[in-house]
């Protein structure tokens, strides 16, 4: 798919103030600094589309990007990020949820994680509660330059494993780096494939 355009058009606390037309949209959510908003400047071709910083704890409201004019990226703020103070995380977390239990208009999450690291108890859980409330998901594992090609082999490996241990089947993943573009059409396909769907099928999303 080709991106002829991409536009930030708002960003708020409250999923009742998120665009209200009905077109589809893709969230991302992970942990702090696991690289989000770099990934959505990456699969754009844009520099600066989505604010991005070495320091976690850049993004901090639900920020919407549309997409060709026809569909919206959605940048999230992080969790299990330790120094927001706790009463910023309980926000983030009381409005992370909202969003994802009520946006109607949300066609499947990316859960991001770093392929250098270990599965960790908070993505785990994340992921464990979004199938506990049908949201579908897909993992995209960032910063595979970081890594080389056996140690991100072993990696993905090990991330399997401990899925299955929970999980009858596994989610779709994707291995990425927003510094060399991995992993880009592969995500913008996937994307397209979807997008393609919806547009073919008549009843398009439950709500119209
Ligand atoms: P919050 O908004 O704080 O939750 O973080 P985020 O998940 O949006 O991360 P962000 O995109 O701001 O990136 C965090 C840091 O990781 C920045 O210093 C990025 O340059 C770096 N980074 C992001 N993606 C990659 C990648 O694929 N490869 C490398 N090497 N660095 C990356
Ligand atoms: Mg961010």
């Amino acid at each position: 798919m080709q991106i002829k355009t991409a536009e930030f058009v708002i960003s708020n606390q409250m999923v009742e103030k998120c665009p209200t037309n009905n077109l589809p949209e893709y969230a991302f959510i992970g942990r702090s600094n696991v690289g989000k908003s770099s990934l959505i400047n990456m699969l754009t071709n844009q520099k600066n589309l989505a604010k991005t910083s070495g320091r976690p704890g850049k993004t901090q409201l639900i920020n919407h990007f549309i997409i060709n004019k026809e569909w919206f990226l959605v940048d999230l703020p992080g969790y299990g990020y330790a120094r927001v103070s706790k009463s910023a995380k309980k926000t983030f977390q009381k409005f992370i949820t909202a969003y994802f239990r009520d946006r109607k208009q949300l066609i499947s999450a990316f859960v991001l994680v770093d392929i250098r690291h270990k599965p960790q108890p908070v993505d785990l859980a994340f992921m464990q509660w979004l199938g506990e409330h049908s949201v579908p998901f897909s993992i995209v594992f960032t910063k595979a330059d970081k890594l080389r090609p056996k140690a991100i082999e072993d990696h993905i490996d090990t991330y399997k494993n401990i899925l299955l241990e929970t999980w009858e089947e596994l989610p779709n993943y994707f291995i990425t780096s927003s510094t060399n573009y991995a992993g880009k059409d592969a995500l913008l396909n996937y994307i397209n494939t979807i997008n393609e769907d919806l547009n073919n099928s008549t009843d398009r999303l439950p709500f119209q």
